[in-house]
């Protein structure tokens, strides 16, 4: 299954099973990046929904399901694809997609035509989320 175009140029997500395997940028992830763009209202605002244990954010939902230890049940090619647009899986999902420019119906006219997140800011998503397994701290 192909989805696309997105808004990088000739770019078109590959979908395997439930995963986007390959990242969508060649630039290195920062798990520290990604860290910040969870909780940070101005980006990804995350923590509207999820919540990670030990994460330091003064409210934390849990509309979606707890993150703490992601990682132990997805790959870093399914978390891709949750963040990249989670109506994929689940039609009926309230998550927005964050990297999806074609069929946005939740977005505000503003946003037409843009994803809500870079490639980059998901591939810092990605590498932070990965991270998040309970054999590590
Ligand atoms: C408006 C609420 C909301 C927001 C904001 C939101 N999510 Fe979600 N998310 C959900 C819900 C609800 C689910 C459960 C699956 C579904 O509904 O499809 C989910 C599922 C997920 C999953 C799969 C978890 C699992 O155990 O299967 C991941 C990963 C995820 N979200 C990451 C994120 C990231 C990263 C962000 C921020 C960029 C984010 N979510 C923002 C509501 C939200």
């Amino acid at each position: 299954m192909l989805i696309g175009p997105t808004v990088e140029a000739g770019t078109v997500l590959q979908i395997i099973g439930d995963a986007i395997v390959a990242p969508l940028t060649e630039r290195p992830a920062s798990a520290e990046i990604g860290k910040r763009l969870f909780v940070s209202r101005e980006s990804g605002h995350c923590v509207l929904c999820h919540r990670v244990e030990g994460l330091d954010a003064p409210f934390q939902g849990d509309i979606g399901p707890q993150l703490s230890d992601v990682g132990d049940r997805l790959s870093p090619g399914q978390l891709r694809l949750r963040i990249v647009d989670s109506s994929i899986l689940n039609a009926q999902t309230i998550m927005p997609p964050y990297y999806r420019s074609e069929n946005l119906h939740r977005v505000a006219n503003a946003y037409e035509g843009e994803t809500v997140l870079t490639a980059l800011q998901i591939e810092h998503l990605v590498a932070y989320l990965s991270q998040r397994r309970s054999d590590m701290p």
